[in-house]
């Protein structure tokens, strides 16, 4: 049994809230099939932590058809686009509102070289990570912040630590915000953006513990003080409250070296000099289950369902082990916690090129982001940030592409229905969870989050786990009454249900009905699915 933590029932208490709930089922005894029942006590009185609504970015990298593709099709392409950025995809973009993207890697970061990427001869590589296909270079720091601001999203730069110099990062974001006539905004200028760009977040290095070139704890803290120092925002609209976050590279697992890894920077960080500073502290977790990745994305049974959501709550593990030792030495919660590459990792489509990174995206995905949002959503006052691997085309993407196809996944539909939950205050919820078993797997069987928006209005997610079972829900309420409840659900016919180029209305959200009595609402939620409700008081 799970409860939401900080607010465990004592069992009694429990029991008595369960017997409660059956003698409460009011509205929903005329469906015709018996649901298993189970009753939310939402605490609009108690509020918790913000919802970072940075919690909902996205990761994209060169890698793949994550960029070129996906986003960049080129000025001259017959798809339809704005300065060479597919309009279909930054409508889809728009819609889910994605706070920040993080760019351009990644593993690629650390092998980047801005310059590249500027002006009207591009330099052609290589990108030896993923897959060695030639980089064209087209898509460039330009590119990116015009894709940016057409989508309404906030810059995310990692800079190449592996294989640049400090000085090579300084200079790039001196390009990127200088207002004053350097040679280097001059540059800007020439190259079309005289107005300094906002970069709200900079993230140093990337896994320097493996791709990023396999350091040290030490020899890593070595190069973040210089990079912290040295490479400046100088925007002058982002002072104070706008001020750039620094991101450090941190653990990439809950082994014993990767808290060697947080506690030795944690403990840098507690003792640090004026000239260096960090206000995010990166965690990178795949639900993989077993490396190399071998799990199929498509049909795959319910063995294979249960088995990878099992390993996807492990997150929560992650996510105390670290921020205790943070707590250790950062009691205030100054520095967030910045989970800034997640999802499912399964084995390459077959046919895909492996170093590209294809998987299909089920209804499995969608219960598995909608878990791990929870997650964060729970530990908001130190998860400040989260990035989703990857935004297109790549691992669990939220837009597929092919040519001039695009179709939207079913984890975009989880992202669209948290919208309200960005910036969202916490409000604690209990409800016993009860458990889905499938062979010797057991998984809570219900989660549960609220928020309270800016307006005021409350917002509750479900997420139905068990693939088999309905569940009728009734959530009661202190501190408010509800008067009006709306709702949306998104589930499908089976656990592994996909979205296709020619069918791609399998796994969409849709309307539900809810039932409003005595200031308390009912609902029933199908199995394996997930719902956003609406609170009117
Ligand atoms: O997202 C794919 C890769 O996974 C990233 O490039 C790297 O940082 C991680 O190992």
């Amino acid at each position: 049994m799970t409860i939401a933590p900080d607010f465990r029932l004592p069992q009694p208490a429990v029991m008595l809230a369960l017997v409660f709930g059956i003698g409460l089922s009011f509205a929903l005894n005329t469906q015709a099939a018996a649901a298993t029942q189970v009753e939310i006590s939402v605490d609009a009185f108690k509020t918790g932590a913000k919802i970072d609504r940075n919690i909902f970015g996205q990761f994209a990298e060169h890698l793949g058809h994550g960029i070129y593709e996906g986003i960049w099709v080129g000025p001259n392409s017959p798809i339809p686009n704005t300065r060479g950025i597919r309009n279909d995809v930054v409508t889809a973009l728009k819609a889910i509102k994605v706070p920040n993207v993080r760019w351009p890697g990644g593993c690629f970061a650390d092998e980047y070289h801005w310059r590249n990427g500027i002006g009207a001869q591009r330099v052609v590589t290589l990108n030896p990570n993923w897959g060695g296909v030639l980089e064209p270079n087209a898509f460039g720091t330009h590119e990116f912040m015009d894709f940016l601001d057409q989508i309404g999203a906030d810059a995310y730069l990692s800079v190449n630590v592996g294989s640049g110099s400090p000085r090579e990062a300084a200079d790039w974001l001196e390009y990127l915000t200088a207002s004053q006539p350097t040679t280097l905004a001059k540059e800007r200028a020439a190259n079309g953006h005289p107005n300094p760009y906002k970069v709200a977040q900079l993230g140093i290095g990337n896994e320097s513990w493996d791709c990023g070139g396999n350091t040290t704890p030490d020899y890593y803290l070595s190069q973040l003080k210089i990079y912290s120092r040295f490479v400046r925002n100088f925007n002058p609209a982002q002072k104070d409250k706008e001020q750039m976050l620094k991101v450090a590279v941190g653990p990439g697992g809950g082994e014993p070296r990767w808290a060697e890894w947080t506690e030795a920077i944690m403990k840098a960080y507690q003792h640090h000099q004026w000239s260096w500073d960090i206000q995010g502290l990166s965690l990178h977790s795949y639900t993989v289950v077993r490396w190399p990745p071998a799990f199929k994305s498509m049909d795959f049974g319910e063995a294979e369902y249960a088995e990878i959501l099992k390993s996807t709550l492990a997150m929560e593990d992650l996510i105390n082990e670290h921020s205790a030792i943070m707590d250790r030495y950062d009691s205030d919660k100054k520095v967030g916690l910045i989970i800034d590459e997640w999802g499912a990792w399964y084995a390459p489509l077959p046919g895909s090129n492996p170093g590209f990174l294809v998987q299909q995206n089920s209804l499995r995905d969608a219960i598995l982001a909608a878990l791990n949002l929870n997650i964060f959503a729970r530990h908001a006052d130190r998860v400040r940030g989260a990035n989703i691997a990857q935004m297109i085309n790549v691992l669990q993407a939220m837009i597929m592409t092919n040519n001039e196809k695009m179709v939207l996944t079913p984890t975009y539909f989880v992202f669209k229905m948290y919208v309200p939950f960005q910036d969202a205050t916490f409000v604690p919820v209990k409800f016993d969870a009860g458990t889905y078993t499938y062979d010797n797997i057991n998984l809570p069987r219900i989660d549960a989050i609220a928020a309270k928006d800016n307006t005021g209005k409350l917002w509750l997610e479900i997420t139905n786990v068990d693939p088999n079972e309905s569940i009728d829900l009734e959530v009661s309420f202190s501190g408010l009454r509800a008067k009006s409840a709306t709702g949306e659900v998104l589930t499908g016919p089976k656990v592994n249900s996909i979205n296709t180029f020619d069918i791609p209305n399998t796994v969409v959200a849709k309307p539900m009905s809810l039932h409003v009595h005595g200031g308390k609402i009912a609902l029933r939620v199908e199995p394996k699915s997930v719902t956003v409700v609406s609170v009117e008081q």
